[in-house]
């Protein structure tokens, strides 16, 4: 008879797009991250991943559903993955995940999830459709 399969481990969705450590100038009176520190860490990465989407300037114009799951830790080696939900005109839908790893011979952790939506914009900070498919120099490998 063999063992009953332990359940998968929950695994991160997305690409990375940001990888930092949490310092103790993020945290907050009880020696946890600040919620805002972390949240702006996602939002970069979600940025991140909207211009190289949309191939020109990006804003935030909405987050929805953010969940706080555990508190981070000074030290936690924090990663924010990002993947894409969907595209519409001018806007983007954009899933962060933020995971960190506390120990170095145990699983990433869970922390923080939400949804962005960026919009693409122009030089003047108006929506401008979304161009798909376009090079860029961030799709283009480096010169030799
Ligand atoms: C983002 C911004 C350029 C949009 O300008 P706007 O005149 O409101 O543009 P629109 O109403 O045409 O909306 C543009 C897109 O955003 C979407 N959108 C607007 N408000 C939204 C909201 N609250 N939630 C989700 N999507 C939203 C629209 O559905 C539209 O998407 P689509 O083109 O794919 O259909 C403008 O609101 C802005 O500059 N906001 C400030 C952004 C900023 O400073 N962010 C940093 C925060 S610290």
């Amino acid at each position: 008879m063999t063992a009953p399969a332990s359940p998968p481990h929950p695994a991160p969705t997305g690409e990375i797009v940001i990888r930092t450590m949490a310092m103790p100038a993020d945290a907050n009176a009880n020696g946890d991250i600040f919620g805002g520190w972390l949240l702006s860490q996602m939002d970069l990465g979600g940025g991140i991943l909207a211009r190289g989407t949309a191939h020109c300037r990006v804003t935030t114009v909405a987050i929805d559903g953010m969940t706080f799951l555990r508190p981070v830790n000074v030290g936690d080696i924090v990663t924010c993955y990002a993947h894409l939900l969907g595209i519409g005109h001018t806007s983007m839908k954009i899933r962060v995940e933020a995971w960190v790893q506390r120990f170095t011979d145990r699983p990433q952790l869970h922390v923080t999830e939400g949804t962005w939506t960026y919009v693409a914009i122009d030089p003047s900070g108006k929506p401008q459709a979304v161009k798909r498919g376009a090079t860029t120099p961030e799709s283009t490998p480096p010169e030799k």
